[in-house]
């Protein structure tokens, strides 16, 4: 078995570990950062180019036709035709970035001169009351900060800051609103918080809101999950009893804060100091964090109780940041097609490119999202959660010990995340090795895994070897570990097949469904964004292969633009103008209901079969 090598790449200083063997492309994706291959990595349009500043293997015929001798020296190769075999250090030049994600990414390091926070924060030095001058304090502000509205919370505590530090303040404004008065100067402490709430995980990410940049980013799992792990669950759970919507809110809140005091303990920040917070989640997961009721959400129509952007205090919601801090939820386009689709639109502006052009956002939920000519439709489809490694067997979460990547020979390669022992298999796994079986003849269209008697002759004997029967008499593949060995076994089973079967074919009858609303086939999509903090690690082909995405889509056109859910949120927490853009682009989409829709069941039955390879 091939051994792992660790690549880092500047000046992101994000590092992977990945398989020798791995090509520079790949393993950029795996580190969330995704390259623009136009040729689809055949290695004849020289559009990749990355400098290897150490660790760089020989170069090859390809390198030769793109490079001179000098660069060649200097390390500079083709990122889709350097297999790396051994650790390495990668410099990719903003030219070979996929061009959306080379945009949100100089969406995140925005200088102070384009960031346009809600929240400003002014030092005043005031004059003290005298007997010559006895105005009030309020008054005194005012006359250096113009006009402010107070609200008596406020009010009661101004008097005592005022004289606590000789009228030596800091007013902190959100619009003409007076949201905090803190003594001496703490005009250099101003922050933001940043929310994806997915079904599944959490990511949070702290700004400055004075320069835009993150000072910390956390992650974690959603503690919903042990009420349900998809929307309907919860919903169910939310309605099964008087409490049982608050013990959902409880959970996400503590959780939430939680992950405050992290990035507060991590950036070295007090949380008084964060005044506003973006939250970004579907439809369920934001009504919940809110204490709304769904009941709703679980019948036909789907109706949300809110479409447009809300603005809420924190205190009410339960956030402990700042006492008169400010919560925004992602506006709901419609059904099932929340927040998170919302800020995916905003941090991709999807809306303003030249189409027709599809972003999904693979998670427990597929969000589906189609512009073309200035119209842009969105889908929401359950694809459950086998894509975040639940519901499947030998299934786990893209952290240290799961296998990220199998790649079958005559014996089988994989990837472990961290470099350790293999302990499950996560999504990108999943797909790899389904894809990979399904290639070798292991597994049928229909998604039969085949028994040893009925196995392609053309395989290998130790890949024969692998297909073993459960302690139910069921067929399943071993990966890696198990009987004399004493690493644990990770095996696929028929119904892992089956979760992925449903989980692919929700999304892939969503796509039909919404191409088919804007009269277009795949093969007029100009670009495929995949999405998702999943969706960075997974391979295009593989994807294609099983049928995730449009099999009619050459890989060229695939990119990865990260957790756009988070960048979204980002963006609208650093500026007022983008929070106005979102709420007009959010205002314009179509949602297409796909549950109520004639053709989705057709569609969805069809998808069921994994598609022939290279249609
Ligand atoms: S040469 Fe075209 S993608 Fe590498």
């Amino acid at each position: 078995m091939s051994h792992q090598v660790r690549v880092t790449f500047e000046p992101q200083g994000r590092a992977v570990h990945v398989l020798a063997g791995t090509t520079v492309v790949e393993a950029a994706t795996l580190a969330g950062l995704a390259l623009d291959i136009p040729c689809g990595g055949a290695g004849i349009c020289g559009k990749c180019r990355v400098q290897i500043t150490s660790g760089a293997p020989k170069a090859g015929p390809g390198d030769k036709k793109f490079f001179s001798e000098a660069e060649i020296a200097a390390g500079w190769r083709l990122g889709c035709q350097t297999a790396l075999d051994q650790d390495a250090v990668v410099s990719v030049p903003q030219s070979s970035m996929f061009s959306i994600q080379a945009q949100i990414l100089a969406e995140a390091h925005k200088n102070s001169g384009q960031v346009l926070p809600a929240v400003r924060k002014v030092y005043v030095e005031l004059p003290p009351p005298s007997l010559e001058d006895d105005h009030a304090d309020l008054r005194r502000l005012e006359q250096v900060i113009g006009k402010v509205k107070i609200d008596l919370p406020m009010l009661r505590k101004a008097p005592g800051v005022f004289r606590q530090s000789s009228f030596k303040v800091t007013a902190v404004l959100t619009d003409h609103h007076l949201i905090g008065i803190e003594p001496g100067d703490t005009s250099s402490h101003c922050y933001g918080a940043a929310f994806d709430i997915g079904t599944t995980t959490l990511v949070g990410s702290l700004l400055d809101l004075q320069t835009g940049g993150e000072l910390a980013l956390v992650s974690g799992l959603n503690p919903q999950v042990r009420f349900g792990d998809d929307v309907l669950s919860r919903i169910q759970h939310a309605c099964a009893g008087a409490d049982k919507l608050n013990e959902l809110r409880d959970v996400i809140i503590t959780a939430l804060n939680e992950m405050i005091a992290r990035l507060c303990a991590e950036a070295r920040v007090d949380a008084t100091h964060i005044y506003e917070a973006t939250l970004a989640g579907n439809t369920t997961m934001e009504h919940l964090l809110a204490g709304v009721d769904v009941a709703q959400l679980g019948q036909v129509p789907f109706a949300p109780c809110w479409a447009r952007g809300l603005m809420v205090g924190a205190e009410e919601l339960g956030l402990k940041i700042a006492p008169n801090g400010a919560a925004y939820l992602f506006p709901i386009i419609g059904g099932f097609v929340g927040g998170d689709t919302s800020a995916g639109i905003l941090a991709t502006r999807i809306g303003k490119m030249a189409g027709p052009i599809l972003m999904v956002d693979i998670g427990t939920n597929g969000e589906i999202v189609l512009s073309h000519e200035g119209r842009t439709w969105a889908a929401s489809t359950a694809a459950g959660p086998a894509f975040e490694g639940a519901r499947i067997s030998c299934g786990m979460r893209a952290t240290n010990g799961a296998i990220e990547k199998v790649v079958i020979n005559e014996e089988i390669e994989t990837g472990v995340i961290g470099g350790c022992q293999a302990t499950g298999l996560c999504g990108s796994g999943l797909i790899d090795l389904v894809a990979e079986l399904l290639r070798l003849g292991v597994i049928t269209p229909e998604g039969r895994l085949l028994p040893a008697d009925e196995l392609p002759s053309s395989l290998s004997e130790n890949l024969k070897r692998r297909v073993k029967l459960d302690s139910t008499g069921q067929v399943k593949f071993i990966v890696c570990g198990g009987d004399s060995s004493d690493a644990p076994e990770v095996s696929l089973g028929y119904r892992d097949v089956r979760e992925l079967q449903l989980a692919c074919a929700a999304i892939r009858a969503g796509i039909r469904i919404l191409l088919k609303q804007a009269g277009l086939e795949a093969t007029d999509l100009r670009r495929v964004l995949v999405a998702g903090g999943f969706g960075s690690y997974i391979r295009r082909d593989n994807a294609r292969r099983i049928g995730l995405l449009p099999v009619e889509v050459s890989p060229s056109k695939i990119g990865y633009v990260g957790n756009a859910s988070l960048q979204g949120a980002r963006c609208a927490l650093v500026s007022t103008e983008a929070r106005k853009e979102l709420e007009e682009a959010a205002a314009q989409v179509v949602h297409v209901e796909l549950s109520c829709n004639m053709d989705f069941q057709a569609e969805f039955a069809e998808a069921m079969i994994f598609p022939e390879p290279g249609v």
